[in-house]
C-alpha cells in the first residue's frame, strides 16, 4: 500500500538511499514526496491508519513546515532533511515525557556517526552547532477515538547543506547547516537512514532513561544563565532569568532562581541570555 505512493525526487539518490536503508537494516515503509504541507501532518494521518512503528515520511520541501509554539519551520527544496517517524513507544507517562529528549540524543548520535560532527542540545528540542540552530524536533501525539495515545510522530528538520546567505534574514544569525557548501556525496542518504535507525531504537531507552547522561553531556545550557519565556500558558510574555543547573530524570530542565529556589521545567521555551 505505502510503497505505491513513493517517488524519488531528484535531490535524493534512490539507489544510494536503498543501500543506506539496507545497511541500517531499515525494513519499515519510507514514503518520499517532493513537497508536502508538513511531513508531521501526513505521518499523523498514517499513524491513525495503523502503520507500524518506524514508518516514516520524507519530503524534499514543506509548504507549511511547523515547529513548537506554533512557529513555522523553514523548509525549502534542497539542502535539508524533513522527516517524520511514526513511533509507538511504551504507554508509561515517563516514556512519553522523555520522548523529545531521547529523539534529540538519537539525532545527535546519527549526525556524529555519519559526519563526525559533534552537536549540542538546547533544551528541549533543538540541536545546535557552534551556538547556531542546526535542527529542530517536533514530537506530536496521535490520539485514538477512546482518547488514549495511539502513537507519537517525531518530526525532524535538519539543515544539511546551506550557506548562511541562503537563510532568510530573520534566521541568518541564528541558524546553520552541517555544510555551508559541497556536502559529501551521499551524506543526506546516509544521514537519513542513520536517523531512522537511531530514532526507532531510542524508544528502547524510554523506560530506563539510559540516554539521559548523554543528553546532559550535550546540553549547552547547563551552568549558563538563561532567560525563560512561555513558562506559563496563561502568561506567555513574562521573561524570567535563572541559572540552568541540570536535566532531571524525565528530561525536564532544572533551574535555580536568584532567590535560591529551584524548579523543574517540563514545558516552555528557554532562551540563552546573550551577554
Ligand atoms: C522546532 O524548531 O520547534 C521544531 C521544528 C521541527 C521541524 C520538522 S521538519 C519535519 C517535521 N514536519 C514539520 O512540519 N515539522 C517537523
Amino acid at each position: 500500500m505505502l510503497t505505491d505512493n513513493r517517488i524519488y525526487p531528484g535531490q535524493y539518490n534512490a539507489a544510494l538511499l536503498e543501500e543506506c536503508l539496507t545497511q541500517e537494516e531499515i525494513s519499515s515503509p519510507l514514503l518520499l514526496y517532493s513537497e508536502l504541507a508538513s511531513t508531521n501532518t501526513t505521518a499523523k494521518e498514517l499513524a491513525a491508519r495503523g502503520v507500524p512503528s518506524g514508518s516514516a515520511v520524507l519530503a524534499e520541501s514543506q509548504s507549511a513546515g511547523r515547529g513548537r509554539l506554533g512557529r513555522s519551520f523553514f523548509s525549502p527544496k534542497g539542502g535539508g532533511i524533513y522527516l517524520s517517524i511514526v513511533l509507538r513507544p511504551p504507554r508509561e507517562e515517563a516514556a512519553i515525557l522523555r520522548l523529545t529528549t531521547a529523539v534529540c540524543v538519537a539525532v545527535c548520535a546519527a549526525v556524529s556517526r555519519i559526519t563526525g560532527i559533534h552537536t549540542d542540545i538546547k533544551w528541549v528540542n533543538d540541536i545546535y552547532l557552534h551556538e547556531k540552530k542546526l535542527c529542530g524536533i517536533l514530537c506530536e501525539g496521535v490520539v485514538n477515538s477512546n482518547g488514549t495515545l495511539d502513537a507519537v510522530v517525531a518530526g525532524i528538520g535538519i539543515n544539511v547543506e546551506r550557506h548562511a546567505s541562503e537563510f532568510p534574514a530573520e534566521l541568518a544569525h541564528t541558524a546553520c547547516a552541517l555544510y555551508e557548501s559541497d556536502a559529501p556525496t551521499g551524506i543526506r542518504e546516509a544521514l537519513l537512514a542513520a536517523i531512522l535507525r537511531e530514532v526507532t531504537d531510542c524508544t528502547n531507552t524510554l523506560l530506563d532513561g539510559s540516554y539521559l547522561p548523554e543528553y546532559r553531556r550535550r546540553s549547552m545550557l547547563l551552568g549558563r544563565e538563561v532567560v525563560l519565556m512561555n513558562r506559563r500558558p496563561d502568561d506567555p510574555n513574562t521573561a524570567v532569568t535563572a541559572l540552568a543547573i541540570d536535566i532531571d530524570d524525565l528530561g525536564g530542565l532544572v533551574v535555580q532562581y536568584s532567590d535560591g529556589t529551584r524548579e523543574s521545567l517540563h514545558t516552555g521555551e528557554v532562551t540563552v541570555r546573550v551577554k
